[in-house]
């Protein structure tokens, strides 16, 4: 098999979503390896996880730095370091810098818990509810330097219930954001997917 890409997973917290990816790496045939797990949040619990599978992590607190560009240009230094090829923001709470978002354009994806161009920002799963949707879900896009804009590559939706709350309307979507998410990346790493506009082909 080819060499396999090595991907820097960015997180604040939790790190469900990056514990999926790791695992689906950890497939012989997967097309790409999480090299470096990184968080802007020294003691995010996603951190520990990481490093019990036995994945380098990288951590540096945002506040202090000059300025989120000044920030993020010690972030890059950091993937680079690192070799890293692609990026993957896994519920991090950053809003990124237009260089840093250009340095890695075409190579960088986020998961997004909702069906964008809906409900872009915080509290999806809320809005959701009170708009009376009656589907909700989750997406795996592009990113780009508008946030939760960029183009999509993988969709999920799930259905909003009578009596759902918001926090039982987010496990069934983070369920699907664990399928989808290590879906698209790796057709990202194979090669596989063309952007051209808004669009995105490619992805099976
Ligand atoms: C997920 O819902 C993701 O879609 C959003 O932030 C949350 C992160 O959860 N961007 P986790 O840290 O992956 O568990």
């Amino acid at each position: 098999m080819a060499e396999r890409a090595r991907v820097a997973v960015l997180i604040s917290g939790r790190g469900s979503n990056m514990e999926a990816l790791i695992s689906a790496a950890q497939q012989a045939d997967c097309s790409y390896e999480v090299a470096l797990v990184f968080a802007n949040v020294v003691d995010a619990k996603g951190l520990e996880t990481a490093r019990s599978s036995g994945i380098a992590t990288a951590s540096l607190d945002h506040r202090g730095h000059g300025g989120r560009a000044a920030f993020d240009a010690k972030v890059d230094a950091i993937l680079r370091e690192h070799r890293i090829r692609f990026v993957a923001l896994a519920g991090y709470m950053r809003l990124l810098s237009d260089a840093f978002v250009d340095g890695w354009q075409g190579r960088m994806l986020n998961i997004h818990p909702s069906l964008l161009p809906s409900f872009p920002g915080l509290h999806t799963h809320e809005r959701a509810i009170e708009t009376g949707c009656r589907l909700h879900g989750c997406t795996v896009h592009f990113v780009t330097s508008e946030l939760d804009c960029g183009p999509i590559v993988a969709q999920a939706a799930v259905p909003v219930l009578d009596d759902d709350t918001p926090d039982m309307l987010a496990a069934r979507v983070l369920t699907e954001e664990h399928r989808i998410y290590p879906e698209a990346l790796k057709a990202l790493c194979a090669g596989q997917l063309r952007i051209e506009g808004n669009r995105v082909f490619g992805f099976r």
